[in-house]
């Protein structure tokens, strides 16, 4: 478990080759099981393949232009950044976005619940053979673009938490990333 934990990379790079329904629902059964905050079970996942993924990344895409446009006068970044049409979803044939419900009862269990739904799928989804690319992207154009999240359909208190972009890789890594030590306290 360790060295498939240590071995996974962000996945850029899809084949042409589609993910089965069976695939997707193997997938977010990795999270049914998850601990949730007061055991709300509160994460949906909305499955965004086909014509709707295309128009999502479409909508989304010119809600980030339109945002680094503004920022072109004051930031050199933006005004070197060229950002490509699929900068989101890298033409992947399935993006699963994890969203929670807000509750009353825990205000910040949304996103604790989300990222652990995020994990778990992604490491199901590796252990498939499949690529994954958390798209931080995705739930920015959401934040911007009620656009985007009209196409979502993501209904009142509905949190957007992370994206995960799915398929089959095309390219392989084959070394382990040098990381940061561990900042680790004991006492
Ligand atoms: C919350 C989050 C958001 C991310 N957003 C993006 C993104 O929008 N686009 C992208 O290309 N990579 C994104 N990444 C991937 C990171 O860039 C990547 O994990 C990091 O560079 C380390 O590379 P590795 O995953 O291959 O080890 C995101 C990762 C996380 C955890």
């Amino acid at each position: 478990m360790l060295l498939a934990l240590k071995s996974r990379r962000t996945i850029r790079h899809f084949k042409d080759q589609p993910i089965s329904e069976e695939q997707i629902h193997k997938i977010i059964e990795a999270d049914r099981y998850s601990p949730t905050a007061t055991n709300l079970q509160n994460v949906r996942y909305t499955v965004l393949i086909g014509n709707t993924m295309r128009e999502f990344e479409r909508v989304s895409m010119a809600a980030i232009r339109k945002v680094i446009g503004l920022a072109k006068p004051f930031s050199s970044a933006a005004k070197t950044t060229r950002i490509e049409d699929d900068f989101l979803f890298h033409h992947a044939p399935v993006a699963i976005l994890i969203s929670a419900k807000k509750s009353p009862m825990d205000r910040f269990g949304a996103d604790v619940n989300g990222a652990l739904a995020a994990a778990h799928m992604e490491t199901q989804a590796e252990s498939m053979g499949l690529g994954v690319l958390v798209s931080g992207f995705t739930i920015i154009s959401m934040k911007i673009s009620r656009k985007a999240r009209k196409t979502i359909g993501l209904e009142r208190g509905e949190k957007p938490v992370a994206c995960l972009v799915i398929g089959y890789p095309s390219i392989k890594h084959r070394r382990i990333p040098p990381r940061k030590e561990a900042k680790i306290r004991i006492r």
